[in-house]
C-alpha cells in the first residue's frame, strides 16, 4: 500500500512513518508541502500516487487558535478539505485526525461517535468544520477523533509532551500542580498509529473515535506516570477553577472507541499506553 502522510514529523505522523513498515510511505516536510497551499498538496499527491493520504497536520495551540481563528480554520478546515479533494481526485482514500475538543465536556461518560459535538473553543470549532467538510464530500474517508495525544517525538508546536514534562519536573524536584477535576482518555500515539493501520484495511469509511480507554483525571494520569517511571517527585492536585485556562476546555472529554472495537480493533487502556510509552522511550 502506498501512503502519503502530511504532518509526518509530528507526534502521530512520526509513529505512522516508523511503524507502518509494510507500507511504502512518503512524508513530505512542511517546508516542502504547506498543506495550506492547495496546488502544492495536489502536485504532491499526483507525484506520489498514493492509495491512502493521511493528514496528521493541525494548528492545535488552543490559546493561539482562540486569538487567531482565521489561521485555525485555514489549517484545520480549509486545508483539510483541500487535501481531501486532492485525494479524491487521485483515487486515494483519505484519513484525517480530529479531536475530543469538538465536545463541550458536559457529560460523565466517554463520548460516543453518535454524541452531538458542541465545541467550546475556536480550535474545537475549526476541527469540527474540517470534519464536516470531509463528510460533505461523501468520499472514501476516515475521520478519526483522538484525545490527549502523547508520543516519543516532541510535538513541534508545543515543544514538549505532557508525560515528558511531568517526569522532567519531578526529576528536577520542581513542584507541579495538575488538575484533578478534568477527565480525558490520554492516548499513546503509537496505539493510535496501530489502530489506524488496521482501520484503513477495512474500507469501512466514516467517523471514528480512537483513544486509549479511560477516563482518567490528568492528576491521576500524571501520578501513575511517576509511579511507573519510579520517580518520587512533588505532585499536587489542583482544580480547574484554580487553573483558570485562557481558553475554555471541556471538563470531561474521554472518548469511547466503540466503532473501532466493533471492527476488532479495541484500543488499549490509558495505563497500557503509559507502560508502552515508557518502554519505547527507554528503548535504545
Ligand atoms: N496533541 C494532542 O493532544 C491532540 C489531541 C487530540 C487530537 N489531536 C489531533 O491529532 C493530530 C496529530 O497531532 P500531533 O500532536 O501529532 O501534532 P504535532 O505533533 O503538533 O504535529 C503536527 C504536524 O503538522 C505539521 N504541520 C503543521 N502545520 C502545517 C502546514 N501548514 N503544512 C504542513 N504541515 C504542517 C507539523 O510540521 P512541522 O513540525 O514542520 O511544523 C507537524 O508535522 C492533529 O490533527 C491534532 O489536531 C491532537
Amino acid at each position: 500500500m502506498r501512503v502519503l502522510v502530511f504532518g509526518g514529523s509530528g507526534q502521530l505522523g512520526s509513529e505512522i512513518v516508523r511503524r507502518w513498515t509494510d507500507c511504502e510511505i512518503a512524508a513530505p516536510a512542511s517546508a516542502d508541502v504547506d498543506v495550506e497551499d492547495a496546488a502544492a498538496v495536489a502536485s504532491s499527491i499526483a507525484a506520489h500516487a498514493p492509495d491512502v493520504v493521511v493528514n496528521c497536520t493541525a494548528f492545535h495551540n488552543v490559546d493561539v487558535c482562540e486569538r487567531e481563528p482565521a489561521r485555525a480554520f485555514a489549517v484545520n478546515a480549509t486545508a483539510v478539505e483541500g487535501m481531501a479533494r486532492a485525494a479524491r481526485a487521485a483515487g486515494a482514500a483519505f484519513v484525517t485526525i480530529s479531536t475530543d475538543y469538538v465536545f463541550d465536556g458536559e457529560t460523565d461518560r466517554p463520548y460516543r461517535e453518535t454524541d452531538e459535538p458542541r465545541p467550546l473553543s475556536q480550535y474545537g470549532a475549526s476541527k469540527l468544520e474540517g470534519e464536516r467538510r470531509v463528510e460533505r464530500l461523501q468520499m472514501d474517508a476516515y475521520v478519526v477523533r483522538t484525545c490527549g495525544l502523547y508520543g516519543t517525538r516532541v510535538s513541534s508546536s508545543k515543544g514538549y509532551t505532557f508525560v515528558d514534562r511531568v517526569l522532567a519536573k519531578a526529576r528536577a524536584g520542581e513542584p507541579q500542580a495538575i488538575v484533578d477535576d478534568a477527565f480525558a482518555s490520554p492516548t499513546y500515539a503509537a496505539h493510535l498509529a496501530a489502530a489506524l493501520r488496521g482501520l484503513i484495511e477495512t474500507r469501512r469509511y466514516g467517523l471514528y473515535h480512537a483513544a486509549d480507554a479511560g477516563p482518567v483525571s490528568w492528576f491521576a494520569f500524571a501520578s501513575e506516570a511517576l509511579r511507573r517511571a519510579g520517580i518520587d517527585g512533588p505532585l499536587e492536585p489542583t482544580s480547574r477553577a484554580a487553573w483558570k485556562p485562557e481558553t475554555p476546555r471541556p471538563r470531561f472529554s474521554a472518548l469511547a472507541s466503540e466503532r473501532l472495537a466493533a471492527l476488532g480493533f479495541a484500543m488499549p487502556t490509558w495505563g497500557e499506553g503509559l507502560s508502552d510509552y515508557l518502554r519505547d522511550k527507554l528503548a535504545p
